[in-house]
């Protein structure tokens, strides 16, 4: 018998096609008056639609968001909210403005309302980044956890298909490493291969119309459910590799993800053959070989498949190494220095996972 610890996290979810009209009701749920909307420059224009359903619930809008959550971006929303009195922060976006909302938790503990327009999950975690100096500082924290969340597929219509298909990888990569958690348990197991299985059916449908609002719905449902995955049990090799090269290659979030997670699953299939199985019955295979069925999701969506691809320089892939040596995080397989190096070359050169 498989013994295990669950603790669930606390949320309120609305799903559906246009439940973003029903954001009054959940400001209201959460006892919330005035709210600063946040987003980044480029989704100025939802930030303003939200703001005209809040009405007279609009405290103002901050539309600074930005990757990796600059420290003085945080300070600087934070000293709008104070400023205007907000009493909550409704956060419209991908995981860097949900991410800025956070940062803002952190410190002064306002409730978020986050509606995700990406698949990074964000919105189900309470782990939180903040970028300092150049370094990015993670940490856990229930205070940042957003307290209520709207997935509305309609708005992630406009999220660009090849955006669309890295950000839904990116999204499996949380359930894959899930399913070899030391931390793992059964009802994380079924949340993440159901995630998987839903983005792994929506991201040829969106490649083949990104109108597709049924397909969105899919891959959004699936992204909650690997969100929650990501927020439950810890990371592991994958992770680690992808914070290393994001951190301090500043190589693009989702993209290195999508690259990355087949060679990293390769790395640990033998260590963890039962998770391997359900990641490749979730996408279509009995053959268990859930690193292949990753490398060709990505690569038949036209996602890149290449480190080198990304900016990344051959001459970095050795400090890569060591770097994901340090502070190493739990994996099924030990982290073997020269088979990590191996992996970066195959990952570089965009060969098919060992
Ligand atoms: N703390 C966590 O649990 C967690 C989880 C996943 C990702 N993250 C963080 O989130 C960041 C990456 O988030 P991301 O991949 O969602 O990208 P992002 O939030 O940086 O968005 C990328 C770009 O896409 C635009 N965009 C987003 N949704 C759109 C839409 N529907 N239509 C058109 N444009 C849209 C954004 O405005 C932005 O310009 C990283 O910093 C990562 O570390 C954190």
């Amino acid at each position: 018998m498989r013994s295990f610890v669950y603790q669930g996290l606390p949320s309120r979810v609305v799903f559906g096609a246009g439940a973003l009209a029903q954001l009054p009701q959940a400001i209201e749920a959460m006892g919330a008056r005035r709210a600063l909307v946040l987003c980044t420059p480029e989704q100025r224009a939802s930030a303003e639609r939200v703001a005209q359903l809040l009405g007279d619930r609009a405290a103002g809008i901050f539309d600074r968001a930005v990757m990796h959550v600059p420290i003085e971006t945080a300070r600087e929303a934070r000293e709008v909210a104070q400023r205007l009195g907000a009493d909550c922060a409704v956060a419209i976006g991908g995981g860097s403005t949900t991410g800025l909302g956070k940062a803002i938790a952190l410190d002064s503990g306002l409730p978020i309302l986050a509606i995700p327009t990406t698949y990074a999950g964000s919105e189900m975690t309470p782990i939180y980044g903040i970028t300092e100096a150049g370094l990015k500082k993670t940490g856990k924290d229930l205070k940042v956890l957003p307290r209520s969340v709207i997935y509305d597929p309609e708005l992630t219509l406009t999220l660009p298909v090849g955006l669309s298909v890295t950000s839904g990888l990116n999204a499996i990569a949380h359930a894959a490493e899930g399913l070899y958690s030391a931390e793992g348990n059964p009802v994380i197991d079924l949340m993440a291969e159901e995630g998987i299985a839903a983005i792994g059916r929506a991201l040829p449908r969106i490649r083949a119309s990104a109108g597709d609002v049924e397909a969105r719905g899919d891959a959004l449902y699936g992204a909650w459910l690997c969100g929650i995955v990501l927020g439950s049990v810890g990371m592991a090799l994958h992770h680690k590799l992808c914070h290393t090269l994001g951190g301090s290659f500043n190589l693009p979030h989702a993209e290195t993800h999508t690259v990355v997670l087949p060679h990293a699953l390769a790395y640990n299939a033998a260590a963890a053959p039962q998770a391997m199985r359900r990641i490749a019955r979730a996408l279509g295979r009995d053959d268990g070989q859930a690193a292949r069925a990753v490398f060709d999701l990505a690569k038949d969506n036209g996602a890149p498949v290449a480190l080198r691809d990304l900016g990344m320089k051959a001459e970095d892939l050795d400090r890569a190494g060591e770097i994901a040596l340090q502070n190493q995080y739990p994996n099924p397989r030990p982290l073997e220095g020269r088979a990590i190096r191996a992996l970066l070359q195959a990952a570089w050169e965009g060969a098919p996972p060992a």
